[in-house]
């Protein structure tokens, strides 16, 4: 374990802008993570995963502590369920494939999402009808002033669309170490309630989907509109899809009634940001290296060396038209560091 200092992150961030740390360790125990934080009291610290949602646009002049923490476990397996624990450096991918090579169900909608497992509470990750809080149990997580570790249940987590306790109230306070999921290993409960699922296994001649069916399915649907960020940068979903007001809705409405939405509650609607970001106009357009994903336009892309300025630059331009347009305002869903 030692210090680096002018440490390039290139490599460390799925958007692949180059930046530099003013200084860079990584830590592969608990115990080297508290010795760390001991040590590093007086610095500023920035904590860092698998780089898979955010954009740099700055050199980081902090110590940056790479949570390397490795190892996955079935800690308890009893009426057709399974406790499994992972640690917080483990990759999401490898830790789900684990899984259903292991016969344990629930997180297959969840396959091919970039990151590590450690990170996934945090913005209670999503995908296909599924996301993180409908299998999560507790995580593990490292008071930084303190070194305490303490245990938050899911309720403690504060989870909703995007969001959770570590993202709102404790910002910067806990490091996440290892996460604990309860999975299914008998009667498994396979959704395939979002549409391209269905349609892939059709495809596929799949009547009785395994676990195994639905992983390969999201897969090729991921695939086929989400560019892999080992090919081109990109962070995922750029935005989250903005939840309005029923009233604010009808008012969108009714200008632009060809509008797909979802119903979140009586009171409020949710309106795809790719939709709202393709009618504008975006959808496959490049400024420089900087663009818009042209399969998903939720997605945007670093074609080489674009900056992390240029990319939000771009960010800001599609949020304003989007605002002008239809009159609804779209938030980042990647940190912006
Ligand atoms: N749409 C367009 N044009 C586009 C993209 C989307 O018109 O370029 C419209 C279509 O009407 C489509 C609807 O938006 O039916 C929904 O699109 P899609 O199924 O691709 O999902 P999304 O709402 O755009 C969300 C998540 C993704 C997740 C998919 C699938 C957010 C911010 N994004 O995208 O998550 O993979 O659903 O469940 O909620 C991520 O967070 O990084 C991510 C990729």
């Amino acid at each position: 374990m030692e210090i680096i200092a002018n440490y390039p992150l290139k490599n460390h961030n799925t958007f692949g802008i180059s930046a530099l740390a003013k200084e860079f360790i990584q830590v592969h125990t608990i115990t080297e993570l508290a010795e760390v934080l001991k040590q590093n009291k007086n610095k500023k610290l920035f904590i860092l995963g698998g780089g898979s949602n955010m954009l740099l646009t700055r050199d980081i002049d902090a110590l940056v502590v790479h949570i390397d923490l490795k190892g996955k476990e079935v800690i308890k397996s009893e009426n057709g369920f399974a406790e499994v624990k992972a640690m917080a450096g483990e990759n999401w991918h490898e830790f789900v494939q684990f899984c259903i090579s292991n016969n344990l169900g629930g997180l297959e909608n969840l396959s091919l999402i970039p990151g590590n497992v450690g990170t996934t509470p945090i913005q209670n990750i999503g995908a296909y009808g599924t996301e993180i809080k409908d299998t999560f149990v507790s995580c593990e997580a490292m008071d930084i002033a303190t070194q305490q570790i303490k245990t938050f249940t899911k309720e403690e987590c504060e989870f909703a669309y995007r969001e959770s306790i570590f993202k709102g109230k404790l910002k910067d306070q806990y490091i996440i170490v290892s996460v604990t999921f309860k999975l299914t290993t008998e009667n498994h409960k396979i959704n395939t309630s979002y549409g391209d699922i269905a349609a892939e296994l059709t495809k596929n001649n799949v009547v009785i989907p395994t676990i195994k069916d639905v992983s390969e399915a999201v897969t090729a649907i991921r695939q086929s509109k989400l560019p892999n960020p080992a090919e081109l940068g990109n962070s995922g979903s750029f935005f989250k899809n903005p939840i309005i007001t029923a009233q604010e809705f009808e008012k969108a409405y009714l200008l632009h009634p060809t509008m797909p939405h979802y119903k979140v509650s009586d009171t409020e609607v949710k309106v795809p940001a790719g939709w709202l970001i393709e009618q504008s106009g975006f959808k496959g357009k490049r400024f420089g290296d900087a663009g818009v994903h042209a399969k998903q336009a939720l997605v945007l892309v670093n074609y080489g060396n674009a900056t992390g300025t240029e990319i939000l630059d771009l960010s800001k331009k599609i949020q304003n038209t989007v605002f002008e347009n239809f009159g609804i305002a779209i938030e980042a869903e990647v940190n912006i560091i």
